[in-house]
């Protein structure tokens, strides 16, 4: 019996028909077998659980040949659009000379470089190849640096996966008492609870009194400026800045996020507040394995080898594919595209565009709902108020959110988990597209909670 080309589920009133091929339905199986995390597709609704295909611009295949535009963008990295001719010619033309010498080499000179250049805290810079792994290495260096092991993070705060960093910062693991921490995996060594203590972020009276109650414990404050969708209140950086400085505290800016997608100068030259240290990834790498740790020389120079000759302190911060010269080459070229005149400012306008749009469509429909965010990267909360923390946020209804994402999907419009990421290169088309499906998705979502 010959198979059917594609296999059909029913459409949803105006929403796309999402057809399978036959292949690509044996990839997703195949894939639920052999990767415990399956396709990654956080849905509900099974059918709409894809594969990718290619991506090119604003827009993303799955490999049933499914269009969607695409505001999940890798989870950030492609700011200028999926498969950017600049990156490509990058990835052409570097590995021609090889592709990973442990050595340094003249792109990742020429990287160095362009942050120093760029981001305000940047005196030096070491270069890996995740956020997780330029996290893991700013705290590492704080930790020596200030002789102290135990780390301050904000709840809800996401640095990566390393067990230092996977603390309380999903709500469903639950929330005790602000300092204490509650990991957020299963298998972190239970004696890093007390390694790590917990402030609530843009509460600025509560985190100084937990940093002036443990100063003489703490290696290192780590915060995202932007925590996750929440812009930071008037002051609030500028305070934490001022109380870890006080205490001679390194103050490590998480912009894994924000840098190079706020600004060349990421969310520190936008709001003025220079951190000790800060980790960078995603916007600069073009979709390559890439993260960036920079800052204060002195606090940098810890990872300097001949320290260990010299019996001083010093952080081992190396790795088979650290300085790759093909992420720093394709990192390089992202730069240099981000520094012509209009780019940001064309994201700004998309980003202010869709967020006016998806305020619009909230408003429009009977549904309680907010829009958080700064234009590149906003999302939907299902609460009354406005959120500015992960407690204020936990009151959305995340099973709405993943509906939400759902019905969209339907209407050829793809969102991460919890943010809609915006690049240089949506069009109009695709903004007066994904404005439409908004007031859709958010009307369909209104008649099935009525
Ligand atoms: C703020 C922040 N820090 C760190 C990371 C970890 O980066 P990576 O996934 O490259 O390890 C992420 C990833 O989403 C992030 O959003």
């Amino acid at each position: 019996m010959t198979e059917p080309a594609h296999e059909e589920h029913p459409p949803v009133e105006e929403g796309m028909v999402i057809r399978r091929t036959p292949e690509e339905q044996r990839l997703i199986e195949d894939a639920e077998r052999i990767f415990p995390t399956g396709t990654r597709c956080l849905t509900f609704d099974g059918d709409l659980n894809f594969c990718a295909g290619r991506a090119k611009g604003s827009h993303i295949w799955d490999a049933s040949g499914n269009e969607y535009i695409d505001y999940m963008l890798g989870s950030g990295p492609h700011i200028l659009g999926h498969a950017h001719p600049a990156v490509l010619h990058a990835l052409e033309t570097i590995p021609k000379n090889g592709t990973s010498f442990l050595v340094i080499n003249e792109n990742a000179v020429a990287l160095g470089k362009k942050i120093i250049e760029h981001v305000p805290c940047a005196e030096m810079v070491s270069l890996h190849n995740s956020g997780s792994e330029a996290t893991f290495f700013a705290l590492r260096l704080a930790r020596i640096y200030r002789k102290r092991d135990k780390i301050l993070k904000f709840e809800g705060a996401y640095h990566g996966m390393h067990d230092y960093a996977l603390m309380s910062n999903q709500w469903t693991m639950g929330m005790p008492p602000f300092p204490k921490a509650i990991p957020n995996s299963y298998g972190i060594p239970s004696v890093l609870n007390d390694q790590v203590l917990i402030a609530p972020f843009n509460d600025l009276q509560a985190t100084a009194e937990i940093i002036a109650k443990h100063h003489d414990e703490i290696g290192g404050v780590i915060i995202e400026p932007v925590q996750r969708t929440f812009p930071p209140k008037p002051g609030f950086l500028e305070g934490v800045r001022e109380i870890t400085a006080n205490y001679d505290i390194p103050l490590i800016f998480d912009e894994v996020v924000t840098g190079f997608r706020m600004g060349l100068g990421g969310a520190q030259e936008v709001y003025g507040v220079t951190p000790d240290l800060c980790a960078l990834g995603k916007a600069i790498s073009g979709g390559m394995p890439l993260g960036v740790l920079c800052g204060r020389e002195d606090i940098m120079a810890i990872a300097n080898p001949r320290r260990r000759l010299q019996m001083l302190p010093y952080s081992m911060q190396t790795g088979t594919f650290s300085s790759n010269p093909v992420s720093a080459g394709v990192a390089c070229a992202v730069i240099s595209e981000l520094e012509k005149p209009g780019v940001y400012e064309r994201i700004e306008e998309v980003g202010a565009r869709l967020m006016a749009g998806l305020r619009d469509a909230i408003a429009t429909s009977s549904i309680e709902a907010t829009v958080t965010g700064i234009p590149s990267v906003f999302e939907i909360w299902f609460t009354e108020g406005e959120p500015f923390d992960h407690r204020s946020a936990k009151l959305s209804d995340f099973y709405k959110n993943i509906r939400l994402s759902d019905l969209l999907l339907r209407q050829g419009v793809l969102k991460a988990a919890e943010k809609f990421f915006i690049s240089a290169a949506h069009t109009d088309a695709d903004i007066e597209k994904s404005i439409a499906a908004f007031h859709f998705a958010l009307a369909q979502l209104a008649k099935e909670i009525s």
